[in-house]
């Protein structure tokens, strides 16, 4: 035993590392639960009684030489290691790419920030819908031609069941469960059965806006709505509303901002005209207001709703709609310092 010990101290003693793995490899082979000197710890209990306190003390200055002599190996290996040439351990790490919003996301933000601001809370309800929130409730004619399979993606099975085709269907769920004072602006994705190409996808996003209380006026709308366009567009922006058509809403309008290049001399994203189109709006049709439970003769209301891409294509001037969702990370990267 005495001679067991005294051949692995001399070993010890010549120990040798060239690096932190090697100095890790020699304390397995020591120290480790199956290592040399565990194992003589092991074979003690046949040490005879007499030897057993000389032995011990041995085997104790040995473990205790094997543990020092193996640490002062892996800490000269790490130093070696630190000075190393072509290692800088004072030099600044490199950085972490980090990942940045989607445009659309970082649109979204900014039109709900705009209408938070102006007392408007968020609603946001189901992507997969029934007739009744998207259609009927908005007064939508049974025979109305948006319902057709054109427009409209159907789930299979269920006629009724439908992906929302507008974020009208939020407005609706809204005024089903709340009575005015409303004021709630409603993001979301939705569906539209349409042939893919750079001006249109079977997806896209749309901001919705609502407004319910007694006394509301077309004069509130469009005091708001100029107040989101030179929000979003600079100070300059001018706004247009022009008569249009919607089943939900009477009158109904559709905005224009001056073009948000040209400022409204005429260029090629304005295609010289000096506006842009950039939503749809109007009072809320009385027979709306009465289908969702709320009071027409006492309540009046106006809403609006825009298309968030169409918005992020005027201020960034992504010129293929396609792009938003393919999710190339060069494109993305291109709105870092949006975020
Ligand atoms: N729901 C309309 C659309 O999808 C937009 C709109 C909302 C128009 C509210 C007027 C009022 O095109």
């Amino acid at each position: 035993m005495l001679e067991r010990i005294q051949k692995i101290m001399a070993e010890i003693q010549a120990l040798q590392a060239h690096n932190a793995e090697e100095a890790e490899a020699l304390r397995i082979k020591y120290l480790s639960k199956k290592g040399e000197i565990t194992a003589l710890m092991n074979d003690f209990r046949t040490v005879p009684a007499e030897l057993k306190k000389e032995v011990g003390m041995r085997i104790n200055a040995l473990k205790a030489a094997a543990q020092d002599k193996i640490n002062a190996l892996k800490e000269a290996a790490v130093q070696e290691q630190a000075s190393a040439p072509g290692i800088d351990l004072t030099r600044t790490p490199y950085p972490i790419p980090l990942g940045t919003r989607h445009p659309l996301t970082i649109v979204k933000n900014e039109i709900v920030d705009i209408f938070s601001r102006l007392g408007f809370t968020l609603a946001e309800g189901p992507e997969v819908e029934d007739d009744w929130h998207v259609y009927s409730s908005m007064n939508f004619a049974d025979d109305h031609p948006a319902r057709d399979m054109q427009d409209t993606f159907f789930v299979e099975a269920h006629p009724d069941i439908i992906l929302r085709s507008h974020t009208s269907s939020v407005q609706a769920r809204v005024m089903e469960s709340t009575q005015p004072p409303i004021r709630v602006i409603c993001p979301g994705r939705v569906y539209r059965n349409e042939a893919i190409s750079a001006r249109a996808h079977c997806f896209f996003h749309q901001v919705e806006g609502l407004y319910v209380d007694r006394n509301v006026s077309f004069t509130d709308l469009k005091q708001v709505l100029l107040l989101f366009a030179q929000e979003m567009f600079g100070p300059d922006t001018k706004i247009r509303l022009r008569p249009s058509y919607f089943p939900f809403t009477e009158p109904s309008a559709e905005m224009d901002v001056s073009c948000t290049i040209c400022g409204g001399k005429g260029c090629s994203l304005c295609k010289g005209a000096g506006w842009l189109e950039i939503l749809g709006c109007g009072m809320v049709d009385p027979a709306v207001l009465e289908a969702n439970g709320i009071d027409s003769s006492v309540y009046t209301g106006y809403a609006f709703g825009m298309g968030i891409e169409r918005i992020a294509n005027l201020k960034y001037q992504v010129r293929d709609l396609r792009m938003f969702s393919e999710n190339d990370v060069r494109f993305l990267d291109e709105f870092v310092a949006a975020n």
